[in-house]
């Protein structure tokens, strides 16, 4: 199948996050699409496509967040629809991928269910798919259809290079899994890299900060991840950090999961402030003064006009 790259372009937004969609089209000066959702009493949802998008070039923003499975069944559907009404080209635009950490089998018996997320996309209708800062690359071989994974990373390390200026800082690796990422961070903010050294004890299956390789001793330590769900892995990172000398502590991750007591830990922390992105909405009470939100409707947007146009994305590619 071919597609005529040139014709009208137009955003549609699940219900997930529908700020970062119309910020998006607000960008790209394009029309958000007319959707209707009805929820029925017996929790079937009805998604009918108010907008003419017959031979349009459709992009679809919907992230993942609670609830996850029904935002899942909703993005499902509402690309099926977007079919239905003959849709041109219809591109998944996934800030956060729904499953992401359900990417190997590691144990008999499970399902990856990432993979079945890709295929499911696919059996809907999408065309192509735009996600962002995914939990492991190999999400990207489960696609048969094209994907463009970007990163969110200059977001952020833009917005702390114009919000203070640190030459004393130094980039920490919550474990040597995030070393690589923490070093392309380091290394664009032209800082020092230190790397969190995690072990199991005995038969415990939770793996323990227990020292850390580099200096971090009278340093501002800047944590960096790509999400944080729980918040155990940033704080016992800061609390290590702060232990080791550290003159303080701040982080930033790209998805602000956020489940469970995470603002409550942060709250209870010696977190200095988490900056975050816009790839989740923040629900009004995980709002905090400590966390800083930075949107990254520009970085997708620009993503969008450049699959729009068929230009390259090379530049904002994820290297994971
Ligand atoms: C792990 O591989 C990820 O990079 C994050 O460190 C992890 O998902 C954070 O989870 P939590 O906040 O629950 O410790």
């Amino acid at each position: 199948m071919t597609h005529d790259v040139n014709r009208d372009l137009v955003v549609i937004a699940g219900s997930t996050h529908r700020g970062l969609a119309e910020r998006i089209a607000a960008l790209l000066e394009c029309p958000v699409g007319r959707v209707r959702y009805n929820r029925f009493s017996n929790e079937n949802l009805k998604v009918c496509v108010e907008e003419n998008v017959r031979d349009r070039d459709v992009f679809v923003v919907q992230t993942s967040c609670p609830p996850v499975n029904e935002s899942l069944m909703e993005t499902l559907i509402l690309i099926d629809a977007l079919k239905s009404a003959s849709a041109g080209r219809i591109t998944a635009v996934l800030p956060y991928f729904p499953y992401a950490r359900s990417d190997k089998q590691d144990e008999p018996g499970i399902s990856i269910t990432a993979r079945l997320v890709a295929d499911l996309l696919v059996t809907a209708g999408a065309n192509r798919v735009l996600a962002m800062d995914l939990h492991s690359p190999q999400i990207v071989g489960f696609f048969r259809v094209p994907i463009d994974h970007v990163t969110a990373i200059p977001v952020l390390c833009d917005a702390l290079l114009h919000t203070e200026k640190s030459s004393e800082r130094v980039v920490v690796a919550t474990d040597i899994g995030e070393a690589k990422d923490a070093g392309r961070f380091a290394a664009s903010m032209k800082l020092p890299l230190a790397v969190i050294d995690k072990r199991r004890s005995g038969d415990d299956e939770h793996a323990v900060p227990t020292s850390i390789v580099g200096d971090v001793k009278g340093r501002h330590a800047l944590i960096v991840d790509d999400e944080i769900a729980t918040g155990g892995t940033i704080m016992e990172a800061a609390e290590l950090v702060r232990s080791m000398g550290a003159a303080s502590v701040e982080a930033a991750v790209v998805h602000p999961v956020l489940s469970g007591n995470a603002v409550e830990r942060l709250r209870a922390s010696s977190l200095r402030r988490l900056l975050v992105t816009d790839s989740i909405p923040l629900a009004p009470e995980k709002a905090d003064p400590r966390i800083a939100v930075v949107s990254v409707a520009p970085l997708l947007a620009e993503a969008i006009r450049r699959i729009h146009t068929g230009k390259s994305l090379y530049d904002m590619a994820s290297r994971r």
